[in-house]
């Protein structure tokens, strides 16, 4: 059975027809902007159009950035984009005509990975990606967790840290403003405003404009202000996850999205945190932090992999 699976990034949708063994036969990717609602159900119905000329479509599982209500159906918030009471699953639709089930991004990857990815074979999962939020899935005996309401597994608005920094979901001192990517461009800039001194080098790459690009390039190059950044974004990981398990005990955790990529300056770390900060330590078993296998397609395949169930 063939289904499609949809991927709303910030700047793109991203989609593929998936079959039952999670591979993607065929892809596809447009430009989108996630900030304009009204253009977003469209660019999709697109997409599925495209895709679906000439295969026989089950159903389309689309993966979007915010909270999605129990019914799969309505986007009723999204921290870092426009949507409000958004209902995509409706308008999708009814453009297209087929079976349509809206999920959580984060829900989506993570499922994906479970099923197709590092999470192969494991039946308690946490994930995380790490992008310009956090975004939390967790499976729960071989089942993604959604609470009561849809919205379980927001992992990145977990409140961390007392007075800190303003969220976009209106709180203050939320996970994802101290190990997202955001938040590790955040810190870098803080650190090369304060110390110049230490961001000698990230200062010359970045000319003016301090991005996650030059944040990494500049820890790559030694740079003490970017390596500052990294660290405290794996302790604030490590920490995360360590909590994490005392609610959930998952037997491996995966960290994922773009900031994964430089997983090498940071990853080690996170693990000797988590090792660390973990409550009863030394008498259970410690969790497995493994990064993402499936890299910008576990979205989409995770999504798809999702309709096939619905
Ligand atoms: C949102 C989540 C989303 C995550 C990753 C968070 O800010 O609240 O719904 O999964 O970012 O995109
Ligand atoms: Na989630
Ligand atoms: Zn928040």
């Amino acid at each position: 059975m063939l289904t499609i699976g949809v991927d709303i990034g910030g700047t793109k949708v991203a989609a593929g027809v998936v079959d039952d063994n999670g591979e993607i036969v065929e892809h596809t990717l447009r430009p989108t902007a996630a900030d304009r609602p009204d253009v977003v159900a469209e660019t999709v119905a697109d997409v599925v159009r495209e895709l679906s000329r000439d295969r026989a479509i089950e159903a389309v599982g689309v993966g979007a950035a915010g909270f999605v209500d129990e019914t799969r159906s309505v986007i009723r918030f999204a921290p870092n984009l426009a949507w409000r009471e958004e209902p995509l699953q409706k308008k999708i639709s009814g453009l297209v005509g087929l079976p349509v089930v809206v999920e959580n991004d984060a829900n989506a990857m993570a499922w994906g990975e479970t099923r197709f990815g590092a999470g192969r074979g494991q039946s308690h999962v946490v994930c995380l990606t790490l992008g310009t939020g956090i975004g939390g899935g967790i499976v729960i005996d071989g089942a993604l967790y959604r609470g009561r309401w849809g919205m379980g597994a927001e992992l990145g608005h977990m409140q961390v840290l007392p007075g800190g920094r303003l969220c976009g979901c209106g709180n203050i001192g939320c996970f994802e403003q101290y190990a997202s990517g955001q938040a590790l461009v955040k810190d870098a800039r803080e650190i090369a405003e304060a110390e110049p001194e230490r961001a000698r080098i990230l200062l010359g790459l970045a000319g003016g404009k301090i991005e996650g690009e030059e944040v990494t390039e500049a820890a790559r190059q030694g740079d003490e202000a970017s390596l500052a950044a990294f660290h405290s974004l794996a302790d604030w990981l490590g920490q995360g996850m360590a909590d994490l398990a005392a609610v959930l005990d998952p037997g491996c955790f995966i960290v994922g999205g773009g900031v994964s990529r430089a997983a090498d300056l940071f990853i080690d770390r996170a693990r000797q945190a988590f090792a660390e900060r973990l409550t009863g330590r030394g008498h259970r078993p410690l969790a497995e932090i493994r990064l993402a296998e499936l890299g910008a397609s576990a979205g989409v395949v995770g999504a798809a992999d999702l309709a096939r169930q619905r």
